[in-house]
């Protein structure tokens, strides 16, 4: 790849405000990508484009607020997009997560939660992907890559960093299928999809972060213990796992849920 065709390149990182988003993007600045941030959270994604526009003197860095469960703010944001870049060579979903509110029990759980989560985690990819893909393809090129979780194969013991487990479980194990589906269906496009199912990672900042750090010495420590390779993961780990699904060489993959978790699935 020459440096004309990278410095060209687009790259829509969802949930890129905080944790793993917000340093999937920098990754991405770094890399010469110029990078469209997306996040419901507005000062913290504002914080975001500064950082990357801090490190990297040249990036190109769009940042725009909207909730992605919505179809009107991302039918809204991607025409925002498509007027500032005309292009999208990428689209990372990393925008999700299980919630504040943690809850164990099926008896327990409200519908409003169940419907946020399945929102935030399953509704924000199709909806990103459907906006995405059109975009993608005018160039006959494009790479998604969704977000799932170790934890939609289901988790036996202690929640750890997890706040509603079972729809942030069922949302992951559609992901899954949706990648693995839209993957078929954009067969002959020049448009992969894989997916990505991270165990417990730590950024530096982000809700897992500061949800990891504030549970009790014994629940670290146990929740640490649970996973094979003995330690949690970093964001440089994901970060190119991601840089390799995005990669003009990953043509060949496509429909893949790569687990980066320490054989904790
Ligand atoms: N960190 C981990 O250990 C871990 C493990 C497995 C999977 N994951 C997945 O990786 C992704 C990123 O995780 P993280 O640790 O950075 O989480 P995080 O909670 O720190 O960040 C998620 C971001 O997504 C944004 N977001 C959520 N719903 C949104 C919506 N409807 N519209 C717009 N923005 C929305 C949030 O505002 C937040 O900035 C998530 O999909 C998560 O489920 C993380």
């Amino acid at each position: 790849m020459t440096d004309s065709i990278v410095n060209e390149r687009t790259a829509v990182v969802t949930g890129g405000a905080q944790g793993l988003g917000a340093a999937i993007a920098s990754h991405l600045a770094r890399d010469r990508f110029a990078v469209a941030l997306l996040d419901m959270q507005e000062d913290a994604l504002q914080r975001a484009k500064k950082s990357i526009e801090s490190r990297f003197r040249d990036a190109r860095v769009f940042a725009a607020a909207a909730d992605l469960s919505r179809p009107e703010d991302v039918e809204r944001v991607f025409q925002e997009i498509d007027s500032e870049f005309g292009r999208i060579d990428v689209l990372v979903n990393t925008a999700g997560g299980s919630g504040t509110v943690a809850v164990r029990e099926i008896e327990d759980l409200p519908p409003d939660v169940w419907n946020t989560v399945i929102g935030n985690n399953l509704t924000s990819a199709f909806l990103c992907a459907k906006y995405a893909v059109p975009i993608m393809r005018r160039k006959g090129f494009g790479r998604v890559v969704n977000f799932s979780s170790a934890v939609a194969n289901g988790l036996a013991g202690p929640s750890g960093t997890v706040g509603a487990l079972l729809p942030y479980a069922a949302s992951k194990a559609a992901v899954n299928g949706f990648t693995k589906q839209l993957a078929k269906d954009l067969g002959g496009s020049g448009i992969t999809v894989n997916a990505i199912s991270p165990g417990l990672i730590l950024p530096a900042q982000g809700r897992v972060r500061a949800t990891f750090d504030a549970l009790p010495a014994e629940a670290r420590a146990a929740t640490e213990a649970a996973i094979p390779v003995g330690r949690t993961g970093t964001t440089d780990e994901i970060a190119a796992a991601v840089g390799y699904l995005v990669s003009e060489d990953a043509g060949f993959t496509s429909g893949a849920v790569l687990s980066v978790d320490g054989a904790a699935s």
